[in-house]
């Protein structure tokens, strides 16, 4: 065992980017464990655009996390010495690690680490992306919000990304078409040819606004938003009467002090219907969806895909690979 725990924390917030001088690289002694409690040790970072708003000193759905703590984040650790009835030693779980390389789990909140099971066709990190946060959202934004019918039109931003890259196939598997924005043109050739999009469009280059218009000849009935800004103005222009836009997330949005609001003109004039939502309020059904989801990656009709940073004192810069459209899939830090 090692002498010290690796810590990130917060020391300054940032505008924009994460600056180096945002986050430290700090040791702190290594615990001993009391009774109730048990030590992990982090193999996996799920880095998450959140991270950049539980930085922020905004109003949020958890508080931000404050200067001088270790930077919040999600993650899979494997327990090395436990006092803790539910754990033993060699169990996997996934919880809120924190941006270190070992977590205290403390037996005062005994459900924020969950156990994982070992099934033979998914890889650990499965667990942070499609059966994690990521296809978790996917799964209860598009189906109880988006409510997709089969031959709707459904349009993804973010489409290549952890979140989108799943809603996608399972806009598919209820018979959607399905039209993917990404911003390169290699992520659109992986959700056309690999994932089965009907169409994907690079908003990096000039004339994709026309792209969009040619992808939903009949307009547009459901658009899962996760970008906000100029593209959701776009997709909101081509929104049929009464369609719903799934509001997961505005990441145009988390860089800027001030972050546009997109207009709301068309919601009115379309009468749609808008719903936000945070993947928390689902919790007590996280275990069948995570069966449905785990029963379609076994019959093949979900893929994913991973992109990997090795290294804790890579994660700053992981958090802002974000931000700068350099993942494809799911972002991790592999420790
Ligand atoms: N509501 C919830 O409970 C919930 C849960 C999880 C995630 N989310 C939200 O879902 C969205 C996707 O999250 P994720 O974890 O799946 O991340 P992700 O899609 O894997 O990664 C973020 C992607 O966003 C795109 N992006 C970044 N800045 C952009 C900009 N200014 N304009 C257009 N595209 C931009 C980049 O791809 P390009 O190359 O395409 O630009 C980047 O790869 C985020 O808004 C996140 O906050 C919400």
């Amino acid at each position: 065992m090692p002498n010290v725990i690796r810590q990130w924390k917060l020391v300054a917030r940032p505008t924009g980017l994460v600056a180096p001088s945002d986050l430290q690289l700090s040791e702190s002694p290594f615990p001993t464990i009391q009774d109730g409690q048990a030590l992990a040790r982090v193999k996996y970072l799920s880095i998450d655009p959140t991270m950049r708003v539980w930085m922020a000193d905004i109003p949020q759905y958890m508080p931000p996390v404050a200067l001088g703590d270790v930077m919040r984040s999600f993650g899979l650790a494997e327990i090395v010495e436990s006092r803790h009835p539910d754990f033993k030693k060699g169990d996997k779980v996934s919880g809120l690690t924190g941006l270190q390389d070992y977590v205290l789990i403390d037996g005062k909140e005994p459900r924020s680490f969950q156990k994982l099971p070992s099934i033979p066709f998914l890889s650990d990190t499965n667990f942070l992306g499609l059966l994690g946060i990521n296809g978790l959202t996917a799964y209860f934004g598009l189906l109880e919000i988006g409510k997709p019918q089969s031959g709707e039109t459904l349009v993804i931003s973010a489409a290549a990304g952890a979140t989108g890259s799943i809603v996608g196939q399972i806009g598919k598997i209820h018979g959607c078409r399905v039209v993917g924005i990404a911003g390169s043109d290699e992520k659109c050739q992986w959700i056309k040819d690999d994932l089965g999009f009907d169409a994907a469009i690079n908003y990096k280059h000039p004339g994709w606004k026309q792209q969009l218009v040619a992808a939903t000849p009949n307009g547009i009935d459901i658009d899962f938003e996760n970008v906000g800004g100029e593209i959701m103005q776009a997709v909101l222009d081509r929104m049929n009467l009464h369609g719903r836009v799934v509001l997961c997330g505005l990441i145009s949005g988390y860089t800027r002090e001030d972050p546009a609001m997109a207009s709301f003109g068309q919601v009115l004039m379309k009468r749609l219907r808008v719903e936000g939502f945070i993947i928390l309020d689902y919790a007590s059904r996280f275990m069948d969806a995570g069966k449905q989801l785990g029963m379609w990656k076994m019959m093949g009709k979900l893929k994913d895909r991973q992109t990997i940073v090795k290294g804790l004192e890579k994660a700053p810069e992981a958090i802002n690979m974000l931000f700068e459209g350099k993942n494809i899939g799911k972002l991790i830090v592999e420790l």
